[in-house]
């Protein structure tokens, strides 16, 4: 099969290199010369992703089969419609049902017109004139979210970017001076709890569930600093978190499955991932955020646990609308990825670093490397841009083991940059756990849900009935 992956990032590569595996002849266009990619493409044409004609006329003259879009920027710019017109079966939802994620709005508003509850309370603000009335309307904590795509970079959660109700009206207001504030403000009521990414594949023939993740999105250890597009995340074993029930997963998937028959109600069917952005509370799973592709940590964990089986297939399948489910396989084992990036990633990144990258040693370790953001910069050597550069991935049984494995792998990453060791280690997993422990202790409000909170890096088989009910 020749299929094109659209996109030149860590999870563009992770694609590649599974079509590869499956003998997909892969075909690339991407903005930058991602070494990776560059590696395993038959053919690549550079883009910058915003204009789908010169990539649909690559994809003509090199006969692709199959087309996977990588990034929401394209998403956004319509190569779903463009190749779909130019009969390329594509992973990837039409610009119109890429809303869902291009604006945050639409799928606010998405959600209230079909009646589906699970999210904050929200409110939409244009005029900043109704700014003051509508934060008063928060009793407590809120968050400042622009309506459009922002790559998970511009909302600002009070307590962590601002303290008090009038600076967040103060970033609300330049949000909307912006020319790309014509959308609105989304102000949101804060939630507490742990986040979680909960990915599907999604074609007419349904909504197939990937393992659950945990992504770390503030750019320094211990979650101080911006929030970025990802710094790392870790997965579990039995494909839940420490965190997260089956009963909980389920109810996110639930909601899941509503949005998609939400836009499918509307005229807009969806053949690609759909990525869940939830917040566990107290009272379930909430949801963030929906991204109309593979996450960018996340997606590595998940196709690092995909089973020898042909992936190209798989998405084949997700494009033309039916979904052989025994090619639905991923490996009961525990996945950590971080990042490495430059310096200041998130605020002010210093980017043009040269790394000295020992490829061999890292497959040796039995880590995966996957190139991001970097230029080749000779044998063996890669320069840093302004974005991510290299996602370290390891596997194991159990959660430490695999950030054991990555810590191990580091040093065979040379020169300088920045990397949050603490991304799933036995203490930083555990601290999320205990959070989340805590808030469903007795004292706090009684939970309507079953949640269970395992150890750490619980072993698969100890899942079934909850290894500990906190309503008990
Ligand atoms: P989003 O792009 O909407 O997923 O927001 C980026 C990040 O901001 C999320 O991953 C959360 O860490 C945080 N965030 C967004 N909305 C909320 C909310 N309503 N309550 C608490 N934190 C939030
Ligand atoms: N890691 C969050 C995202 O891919 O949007």
């Amino acid at each position: 099969m020749r299929a094109l992956v659209v996109g030149g990032g860590g999870r563009e590569h992770a694609i590649a290199a599974e079509l590869a595996r499956a003998e997909a002849t892969v075909l690339v266009a991407s903005p930058n010369a991602n070494p990776g990619l560059e590696r395993l493409a038959a053919a690549s044409i550079r883009s910058d992703l915003l204009d789908p004609a010169p990539v649909v006329e690559f994809a003509r003259s090199q006969r692709a089969e199959l087309a996977v879009i990588g990034p929401e920027a394209p998403l956004a710019a319509g190569f779903g419609d463009a190749l779909r017109a130019a009969e390329v079966p594509v992973v990837g939802p039409d610009r119109a049902a890429a809303r869902v994620e291009t604006s945050k709005r639409f799928c606010r508003e998405l959600l209230a017109r079909h009646g589906i509850s699970g999210g904050p309370k929200v409110t939409i603000v244009t005029d900043p004139g109704t700014l003051g009335a509508a934060v008063g309307s928060f009793p407590g904590p809120f968050v400042v979210k622009p309506a459009g795509l922002t790559s998970g970079k511009g909302v600002w959660v009070q307590g962590a970017d601002f303290a008090t109700p009038e600076e967040g009206a103060a970033y609300a207001r330049t949000l909307l001076a912006l020319p790309s504030g014509r959308d609105g403000v989304l102000l949101e009521e804060k939630l507490e709890g742990e986040e979680f990414s909960q990915m599907a594949l999604v074609t007419d023939s349904g909504v197939y569930p990937l393992p659950a993740v945990q992504d770390y999105k503030r750019g320094l250890e211990g979650d101080r600093g911006g929030n970025t597009g990802g710094m790392g995340s870790y997965s579990q074993r039995d494909h839940l978190l420490p965190f997260l029930s089956t009963d909980a997963r389920d109810r996110s998937l639930d909601l899941l499955r509503r949005v998609v028959a939400a836009l499918r109600a509307d005229g807009l069917p969806y053949r690609g991932v759909l990525y869940g952005g939830f917040m566990l509370t107290r009272d379930g799973p909430k949801l963030l955020e929906c991204n109309a592709r593979f996450g960018d940590p996340e997606g590595l964990n998940v196709l690092s646990l995909y089973e020898p089986g042909d992936f190209a297939e798989l998405l084949m399948g997700v494009a033309t609308g039916r979904v052989d489910p025994t090619l639905l396989s991923f490996r009961l084992r525990a996945t950590v990825v971080q990042y490495v990036v430059p310096v200041g990633y998130g605020d002010r990144p210093a980017g043009g670093a040269e790394l000295e990258v020992d490829a061999p040693s890292i497959d040796a370790a039995g880590v995966r490397l996957y190139y991001a953001s970097v230029d080749a910069a000779g044998a063996g050597r890669v320069r840093l841009t302004a974005s991510r550069g290299l996602a370290l991935v390891g596997e194991a049984s159990a959660i430490h083991e695999a950030h054991r494995r990555v810590e191990a792998a580091l040093q065979f990453v040379r020169g300088t940059y920045y990397v949050r060791h603490d991304i799933g280690s036995q203490e930083d997993v555990r601290r999320r756990t205990e959070h989340m422990r805590t808030l469903l202790a007795p004292s706090a409000k009684a939970s309507p849900l079953p949640l269970s909170v395992a150890a750490p890096d619980a072993p698969a088989e100890s899942h079934g009935p909850p290894a500990q009910l906190l309503s008990e």
